[in-house]
């Protein structure tokens, strides 16, 4: 039985330009390759979780020129059902310049100009409190105003619906009052850091910054660590808290963009089928390693399908 997820969030437009090394400022290189395609973390996570058979509906805004339609059908074409996917008259779809450097492994560098989606409000969040309500998992993240996101946060906890926060872009000056209405945080280690002050290089270190988000009001945190895996922090009955450290997979990174959408998105999936949170986030921690072997965001993620046809099936068991 599939249960629904609901992403309240960005959708970005990506314009990825492949080079050497990244340019220093007033200097001038050449890219080696160029590729566009369909981005912005909440589109992301919405499609890494359809990809994966969950039923996945998307609440954003696009703007009204070429770049919507492109994503709109993107997340279309990966299950997403878009209805709740508005076209603001006058506004640019967002878009993000991003540079990926070969000499830095595969890391990016990223200009955001969120356009549409700055646009989303509370009263967005309001207007869809019906499809929100449905929902058995909410997954918001950070790349629209604060007040809307924290609108929709606290519109599923009002109606018991499991909500998870992904506050990526990590901002200093997030609006921390939102996570009393969060179940579930996924920071990675600078986000971490800027909720709690705790620099999270280490998993012993990430451990004291997940037990510090713990007492902001989640039952359940988990800081990423790049290729070295997550840790994983989750409050028990009985007052108690559980600490695992879930390693990750050594790959040969190309493209690093988006990996921490695919294991938000990929983790809801797995949650939503109703595998523990452990084993969801090992799994999801593996697929994620898979996904920066591609280029892009949304074209590297893999589906259930592409999963058992790459002799994977034990990463999609039960879903
Ligand atoms: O997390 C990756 C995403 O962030 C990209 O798709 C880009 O749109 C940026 O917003
Ligand atoms: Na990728």
């Amino acid at each position: 039985d599939r249960k629904k997820i609901v992403v309240f969030g960005s959708i970005v437009h990506d314009l990825i330009s492949y080079t050497s090394r990244f340019p220093r400022p007033g200097e001038s290189i050449r890219g080696k390759s160029f590729q566009q395609g369909a981005g912005g973390k909440g589109a992301n996570q919405a499609v890494a979780a359809a990809l994966l058979g969950a039923q996945v509906s998307m609440i954003g805004k696009v703007g009204d020129d070429i770049f919507a339609d492109f994503n709109i059908a993107s997340m279309g074409k990966a299950g997403v059902e878009t209805s709740a996917v508005e076209r603001m008259p006058g506004s640019t779809t967002g878009t993000a310049t991003i540079t990926v450097s070969e000499e830095a492994g595969g890391e990016n560098s990223i200009v955001v100009t969120l356009g549409a989606n700055m646009e989303m409000s509370p009263e967005a969040a309001e207007k869809a409190e019906s499809m929100i309500a449905s929902a058995a998992i909410l997954l918001c993240q950070a790349e629209i105003p604060d007040a809307a996101t924290k609108k929709a946060l606290e519109i599923g906890s009002k109606h018991g619906v499991t909500t998870f926060l992904n506050p990526a872009p990590g901002d200093p000056n997030l609006d921390k009052s939102m996570l009393t209405f969060v179940d579930i945080i996924c920071t990675n280690e600078n986000e971490a850091e800027f909720i709690t002050g705790i620099a999270a290089p280490t998993p012993v270190e990430a451990e004291k910054a997940a037990r510090a988000m713990l007492e902001r009001g989640p039952r359940v945190a988990i800081i990423t660590l790049g290729p070295r895996g997550c840790l994983l922090a989750e409050r028990t009955a009985a007052d108690g808290i559980i600490v695992s450290f879930l390693p990750g997979e050594r790959v040969k990174a190309v493209d690093t963009t988006g990996a921490g959408d695919c294991f938000c998105g990929t983790l809801v999936a797995l949650l939503s089928s109703g595998i523990s949170l452990k084993e969801a986030a090992a799994r999801a921690t593996k697929i994620a390693s898979l996904s920066v072997m591609k280029r892009g965001t949304q074209s590297s993620y893999s589906s259930r399908v592409e999963l058992i046809a790459a002799g994977r099936k034990e990463l999609v068991e039960g879903i």
